[in-house]
C-alpha cells in the first residue's frame, strides 16, 4: 500500500470516547487524553429510540471543539440523522458517522456529510452483514465496526468482530481507491486493541480503558498505546 496508508497501520488511531470522561471535568479530561497522544476525540450521541440510552448533542461538540484542536469524530446513534449533520457540522465535528441500520437512502446522507466537508463514516452493528456495504463502501471515509451492541460503555468486546475486521479489509482491497480506515468501537482495551489491530482495524475507540484507568486518562491512552508499538517489536 502507499505511504500515508502505510503510516497509519504503523501507528493506529486512538479516539477515546467522551462517554466513559468525568464531566464536571470535560475539558481537563480530554486534556489528559490529548497530553497522552490521543489522536481523535470520539463523541457518542444517543437518542433513545435507536439505542436505548441518551447522552449528548451538539451543544456537547461544540464545547469539546473550545477545548481542543483535536478531530472530533462524531458517531451517531440516532434515527433521522440527516435531520441533524448540518447542526454537528456547524457545532465543530471533524467526522460523522450514520449507521446502515437508520439510513433508508444512506448514499444520499453520505452524500450530505460530504457535502459540509466533513469525513463521512458508516457503522454497522454486531449482527449487521458486513455485505450491505458493498455499494457504498467507495463512496465512504470511514468504516466503523461495533465491536459491542451500542447504547452503553464498558461492555465486552464481541470476539467475532475480528472476522468481520478481516472481511471489512477485503471489500476494501476489492475497491481500489478506496482507502477507507476502518474503526472498531466497544471493549477495546489493552488486550483487545492488540487482536483488532492485527486483523487490520485502523482506529480504536476506548471510553472505560482510557477514562476508568487508576491513573488517569493520559496513563490510559498511553497504555493502549504501548500495546500496539510492542506488537510491532
Ligand atoms: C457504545 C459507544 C462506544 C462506547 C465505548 O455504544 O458507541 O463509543 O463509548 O465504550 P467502551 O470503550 O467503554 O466499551
Ligand atoms: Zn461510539
Amino acid at each position: 500500500m502507499i505511504g500515508p496508508m502505510n503510516e497509519l497501520r504503523r501507528h493506529g488511531l486512538l479516539a477515546p470516547s467522551i462517554l466513559a470522561a468525568d464531566f464536571t471535568r470535560l475539558g481537563e479530561e480530554i486534556a489528559l487524553v490529548e497530553a497522552g497522544g490521543a489522536d481523535w476525540i470520539h463523541v457518542d450521541i444517543m437518542d433513545g429510540h435507536f439505542v436505548p440510552n441518551l447522552t449528548m448533542g451538539p451543544f456537547i461538540v461544540e464545547a469539546c471543539s473550545r477545548a481542543t484542536n483535536l478531530p472530533l469524530d462524531v458517531h451517531l446513534m440516532m434515527e433521522n440523522p440527516e435531520n441533524y449533520l448540518k447542526k454537528f457540522a456547524d457545532a465543530g465535528a471533524a467526522g460523522l458517522s450514520v449507521h446502515v441500520e437508520t439510513c433508508p437512502h444512506l448514499h444520499q446522507t453520505i452524500q450530505s456529510i460530504k457535502g459540509l466537508g466533513l469525513r463521512a463514516g458508516v457503522v454497522l452493528n454486531p449482527s449487521t452483514p458486513v455485505g450491505l456495504l458493498s455499494e457504498i463502501v467507495k463512496d465512504v471515509d470511514l468504516i466503523l465496526l461495533m465491536t459491542v451492541n451500542p447504547g452503553f460503555g464498558g461492555q465486552t468486546f464481541i470476539e467475532s468482530s475480528i472476522s468481520k475486521i478481516l472481511a471489512v479489509r477485503k471489500l476494501r482491497q476489492l475497491q481500489s481507491n478506496s482507502h477507507a480506515y476502518i474503526e472498531v468501537d466497544g471493549g477495546i482495551n489493552s488486550s483487545t486493541i492488540l487482536r483488532a489491530y492485527e486483523a487490520g482495524a485502523d482506529v480504536f475507540v476506548a471510553g472505560e480503558s482510557v477514562f476508568g484507568h487508576t491513573e488517569g486518562a493520559k496513563a490510559g491512552v498511553e497504555k493502549l498505546r504501548r500495546s500496539i508499538s510492542e506488537s510491532e517489536k
